[in-house]
């Protein structure tokens, strides 16, 4: 065989896809390997698309001339509502030695889900009184229902809710999704699931059952002691089961059949953990034949059909368990005796328990922290989070997790085990349940720096801790919103690490209605829940605001997805318009409140605001580079009119801030930060100002002990800055830096994921003060990107890596470094090794280009080349 079967994805959804929106879903495949000429000529689908009784609607091929392989037109009819197509693709070979068709890819499963007149279940939600807010418990819903029949074809369950759910068919649990239906501004836009319950299903008795919390609908959560219902007062269920049979389609909805009660989580929240009474458990509960009378009936809620949507990305899953790497009896931080459980690595998740049999009533407890101080958990920077879970035993011993909290924690204390049980008893019977949302990894890089693999590593916790549905802030304090800065500034290094397409478009779909509910200002977070003292939506936020331009650009140019640049092109030109009339005429955005450079290192510990850069340099500096960005997309996009305007807007404001900043004379203009921003942001005139720029950046890092001076702003660009105008030693001694403040100070104390702050632990090992000090915060990570394009030397020239360079540079003593990614034309890959021989050195650089892209090798001392697929050396004497 000459080329190896294409590997096919359906959008950016995970197989099998079922539950889609899109009616004409995009297809990608990759080919694995093929022989040095192999070129695709063109390619053939395959597809047959069937009704959910088996009725086949469609079945044809398509053959289409070409080499396109990333994001193709469906090329059958639309999909409608719950057709289910089989889908598969060779490609031909139009290189010179062509040899015909390739084999066929394994088949692909995608399935569209229920469009809003397809619904016929209503809201359903407890029809008790519930008793005070502060005391709900969280309710159960259930309804029986008879199968006809005696096969049942096929069963798909469309659930979402307002809450959270989780679904139980016949006493089983339904998927393993969490905290479904996620988080969306929700009168916008409510995400529905779909799952295949063929297997749960059976002729006969059967009942549906189904979890209920209060979630982010009308949880406690939010500045100053957070707010309950947000979204509403009222929680509910919206399930539509349709079961086909031998002797036809039963549809069982939400309706006034459905009876409720309250389960035995006695709390379930977010923020403050779960408590799961086992006593009050009813046995068999979604099992059919249970007896509800003394059930209540429930409550029929009002819900716009219009809201419901198919998710872009994939739900939250447990995506891995960490098991403890010390136990210890030790006190906890209100004194309590108990165990001291260590996980060994910060993240989000929650503890799965086996408990043993104990008398009835008896409580064991488990709380939370990311960080110890004198030896037991500290709580303080958790604030008004109290991230503790419950379990009262009923007498037997069980196996026990939360379903509807997510703690971020490294570490945690266990009071009330059953009995006398030794330190390795504890252990045995804990874990810790990893939890995200589940997307698949796409970028590695490794080096011979130990502790800069652990700071890579330490950014790859922090992404997987921060990505829960929404791209958060940080996963553990009163917090946890879908800060657009922190996105913003860490999209790139995200969008190589993971799978985050599907997911973080889906964020923007939430960001662009709330920018249209706030007249065009991109709010600081996403989705708006109301900002307490400090925050509202209507300020205008450099850095923060720019995520409506720079995420979808990060996106595109890692997935060469255009429709997403079409689909938030409306969003990234109105957030640019508002800030080019909010500089007005001398095109100077030097109004208004201010982030800036959050949390460059001199921020005390009090005023996170109080850099040393001036904040409206950054804005200047923020508006020329959206400008710039958006004006690339209208290139891409073909609205050439709209390209030249912005162009010259982008050209306009680089203008009015050289004029303004550069030279000035003024400290807070002549910062690492300032200087970075100019040089990455292209906002200098010529290479000479480039080259000036620096140099002096090289000098501010020198005078500074190799101490990093940025934060959000300055941070994910110093590197960058350094190493395009040709100060990569500076950039490789800040880098490597063990001076503190600098990434791998915070590696040396102990760190596992990226810190809020540069001293959100401090030398002497006790926590910063600051009320606002998180320990898991990525946006400081974002070097990371630059470890995968400058250190190993593998960055797209193209959107999607059609085409990319292959340009490691070498430096800091590192004698061997190397990255690999995932991208949409499969496994891309730089290695380097500095090699000892007896007359010197030699650089060795392997790469493997994948099959469709070509990479522009560029390695210092050899002849730049341009290379197809396959794998590659290059070797270079030094001296
Ligand atoms: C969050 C940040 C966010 C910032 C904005 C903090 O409380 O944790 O990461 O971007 O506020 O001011």
């Amino acid at each position: 065989m000459t080329v190896t079967p294409p590997v096919l994805r359906v959008e950016h959804h995970a197989q099998p896809a079922l539950g889609v929106g899109e009616d004409r879903p995009r297809l990608s495949w990759h080919v694995d390997a093929a022989h040095p000429a192999y070129r695709q000529g063109a390619y053939e689908v395959a597809w047959r698309t069937t009704a959910p009784d088996g009725a086949v609607v469609e079945e044809a091929t398509s053959v289409m001339d070409g080499d396109a392989q990333v994001l193709v037109p469906w090329p059958g009819a639309p999909l409608a509502p719950r057709a289910r197509a089989e889908v598969r693709v060779r490609t031909r070979d139009g290189g010179a030695d062509g040899a015909g068709w390739g084999p066929w890819s394994e088949p692909a499963v995608v399935e569209r889900g229920l469009t809003p007149d397809d619904w016929t279940a209503e809201l359903v939600g407890p029809g008790y009184d519930e008793g005070p807010a502060e005391a709900r418990r969280a309710p159960l819903l259930r309804r029986g229902f008879d199968v006809p029949g005696s096969t049942v074809r096929s069963a798909r369950l469309h659930l979402t809710a307002h809450g959270l759910v989780e679904a139980e068919l016949n006493g089983r649990r339904v998927g393993r999704d969490e905290l479904v239906p996620g988080w969306t501004p929700y009168d916008d836009r409510l995400r529905v699931y779909a799952y295949d319950v063929t297997d749960l299903v059976r002729p006969g008795a059967n009942a549906l059952g189904t979890w209920l919390a209060d979630g982010w609908f009308r949880g406690r959560y939010g500045f100053d002691g957070g707010h309950r219902d947000l979204y509403g007062a009222h929680v509910g269920v919206l399930a539509q089961l349709e079961v086909v049979t031998d002797a036809g389609t039963v549809v069982v909805g939400g309706d006034a059949a459905w009876r409720s009660a309250p389960g035995p989580l006695t709390r379930a929240s977010l923020y403050d953990g779960e408590t799961f009474d086992a006593r009050l458990l009813p046995a068999g509960w979604s099992e059919p034949g249970f007896d509800d009378s003394a059930w209540s009936p429930v409550a029929v809620l009002p819900l716009d059909r219009a809201v419901l949507a198919a998710p872009d990305g994939p739900p939250v899953r447990c995506t891995g368990e960490l098991p403890p790497v010390s136990v210890t009896r030790a006190p906890g931080p209100d004194g309590e005796d108990g165990w001291l459980v260590d996980f060994g690595q910060n993240h989000s998740g929650r503890p799965r328990l086996t408990v043993p049999a104990a008398p009835a009533g008896t409580v064991v407890r488990v709380r939370h922290a990311e960080v110890l101080q004198d030896g037991t958990l500290y709580t303080r920077t958790l604030r008004d989070a109290a991230a503790t879970d419950e379990v009262v035993l009923d007498g037997a011993g069980l196996t026990w997790e939360p379903r509807f909290t997510v703690h971020g924690y490294r570490y945690a204390h266990v009071t009330g085990w059953p009995g006398t049980p030794t330190e390795k008893d504890v252990a045995a019977a804990i874990v810790s349940r990893v939890l995200h949302s589940d997307m698949a990894r796409t970028g590695w890089f490794a080096s011979s720096d130990p502790a800069l693999d652990r700071l890579h590593e330490n950014v790859v916790w922090s992404l997987r801790s921060n990505f829960v549905d929404i791209p958060t802030d940080c996963p553990q304090r009163d917090e946890r919103l879908g800060w657009t800065g922190d996105i913003q500034a860490f999209a790139p290094t995200a969008a190589f690490l993971y799978d985050v397409h599907g997911m973080l478009a889906d964020w923007l779909r939430s960001l662009s209605a709330e920018q249209r509910r706030f007249g065009g200002t991109v709010p600081v977070y996403v989705p708006w829940i109301p900002g307490g003292t400090y925050w509202q939506p209507t300020q205008d936020i450099a850095g923060w605001g720019d995520a409506a331009t720079l995420v979808p650009e990060a996106l595109h140019r890692d997935s060469a997805d255009r429709a997403l640049l079409e689909r938030q092109y409306a969003s990234a030109v109105t957030w640019v318009d508002k800030v080019a009339g909010l500089a007005g005429p001398d095109r100077l955005w030097d109004t208004g409140m201010q982030l800036g450079d959050w949390l460059d290192p001199t921020a005390p510990p009090e005023d996170p605001l109080r850099a040393q850069t001036d904040p409206h340099l950054v804005a200047t500096a923020y508006l020329a580079r959206s400008a710039r960005s958006v004006a690339e997309t209208a290139r891409t996009l073909g609205r050439d009119d709209d390209a030249v305007r912005y162009a010259t807007l982008a050209d306009e404001v680089a203008a009015a801030y050289r004029k303004r900043y550069v030279d000035s004379g003024d400290a807070t203009h002549d910062t690492q930060t300032a200087h970075a921003l100019a040089i990455v942001f292209d906002l200098l005139d010529g290479d000479d100002a480039r080259a000036r720029a620096g140099e002096r950046l090289a000098a501010l890092v020198r005078d500074g002990g190799d101490t990093v001076g940025t934060g959000f702003a300055g941070t994910p660009l110093v590197t960058d800055a350094l190493s395009s105008t040709g100060q990569l030693d500076a950039a490789y001694a800040l880098l490597l830096s063990h001076a503190s403040p600098s990434w791998l100070a915070m590696v040396d104390l102990g760190a596992t994921t990226i810190w809020e702050r540069w001293d959100s632990m401090l030398a002497d090992g006790t926590v910063n003060p600051g009320e606002m000090t998180s320990f898991n915060h990525y946006a400081l990570g974002a070097v990371a990107d630059w470890l995968h394009r400058v250190v190993a030397g593998l960055a797209p020239l193209e959107p999607g890596y059609r085409r990319f360079r292959v340009a490691p540079r070498p430096g800091g003593g590192l004698t061997h470094a190397s990255a690999r990614h995932v991208t949409p034309y499969g496994t891309a890959e730089v290695a380097w090794r500095v090699e000892d021989r007896a007359d010197g050195t030699e650089l060795v650089v392997r790469c493997v280009v994948p099959v469709g892209a070509t990479a522009e090798l560029d390695v210092p001392g050899a002849e730049p080349t341009v290379v197809g697929h396959g794998e590659h050396e290059v070797r270079v004497r030094r001296g």
